[in-house]
């Protein structure tokens, strides 16, 4: 399946991150969430991906960039850990209206077990579960697929794990009839915004599904070369320095114009990023901004 078609423009803003930015007046958390504006023959829709641990600091983040939280038309989760889903439903409470679509991935309600610093379930809670979620005036869409959101936004689905170097997974276990067995966070899903004359926007929450699968996968899906940008997580703050710089040296190669990355991406990924890209690499923070 190839989605061809492309968005007039786009506008990504950060409205969640663990870093607030230098000299701002925005709230951090441990989480993401991304604001993606897509406009096509005048008329725009506004696609929140993910929701962080709270509502709290996206709905103060958005009221200082004056972003009505009513104006959004859409939710997008990433995958299921609770840094990326627990502001859901009071986020959904904020925009105030019926059937707004929340869409993420079919498994996304499952528990996900980890085992350090002790036994807890990092997956989404009950508050912000199914039946929360359709309270709070969400309208449910799950899929394994990739699928346009609108034509030119297209949510990737399962992601292909091609590249021998992002394999490892991060020790998350699912539990089912009695048995914990090795959790492979196949609901990671990202966002691919085809901008026309520009190239791809890729937004991502975590990349547990590896940020150069995703991008592979992302521009097999589109049918198109260029990667004008990449923003979000790439959870490599637990990854060996060969993994890191295969990463970075892959960004290179793939020509990825600017690489915007921070959340669960680490110190030592971030470095790396900075030695070996350059100018290219910015650092991701709330209110950063990106126009296509
Ligand atoms: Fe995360
Ligand atoms: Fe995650």
């Amino acid at each position: 399946m190839v989605f061809r078609e492309a968005v007039d423009s786009a506008r990504i803003v950060t409205v969640l991150d663990d870093y607030a930015g230098y000299e701002t007046s925005f709230l951090a958390q441990h989480g993401i969430a991304m604001l993606i504006e897509a406009c096509s023959n005048g008329a725009c829709k506004r696609i929140l991906m993910d929701t962080g641990q709270s509502a709290l600091p996206i709905l103060h983040n958005m009221k200082l960039m004056d972003i009505d939280p009513s104006s959004i038309d859409a939710v997008v989760i990433s995958h299921c850990h609770c840094d990326h889903t627990e502001g859901l439903v009071d986020t959904l409470k904020a925009i105030g209206r019926k059937n707004v679509p929340v869409i993420a991935h079919t498994s996304i309600f499952r528990p996900n077990y980890v085992f350090k610093p002790f036994i807890r379930n990092i997956g989404v809670m009950k508050e912000n579960g199914r039946e929360a979620i359709e309270d709070a005036g969400g309208l449910l869409v799950l899929v394994d697929e990739p699928f346009e959101i609108m034509p030119g936004v297209i949510a990737t689905g399962v992601v292909p794990r091609k590249r021998d170097f992002e394999k490892q997974g991060i020790g998350t276990w699912n539990l089912d009839d009695g048995k914990f067995t090795p959790d492979e966070i196949l609901d990671d899903l990202s966002l691919a915004v085809k901008v026309k004359g520009k190239g791809l926007a890729i937004i991502s929450g975590c990349s547990h599904a590896g940020i150069v699968n995703i991008i592979d996968w992302s521009k097999e899906l589109t049918a198109e070369s260029r990667v004008d940008v990449v923003i979000g997580g790439f959870h490599l703050i637990e990854s060996s320095a060969e993994r890191i710089e295969k990463t970075a040296q892959a960004l290179k190669s793939l020509d990825v114009g600017r690489v915007i990355t921070g959340h669960c991406t680490g110190l030592a990924a971030l470095s790396e990023f900075s030695r070996a890209l350059g100018g290219r690499f910015e650092q991701l923070h709330v209110g950063k901004t990106v126009q296509l």
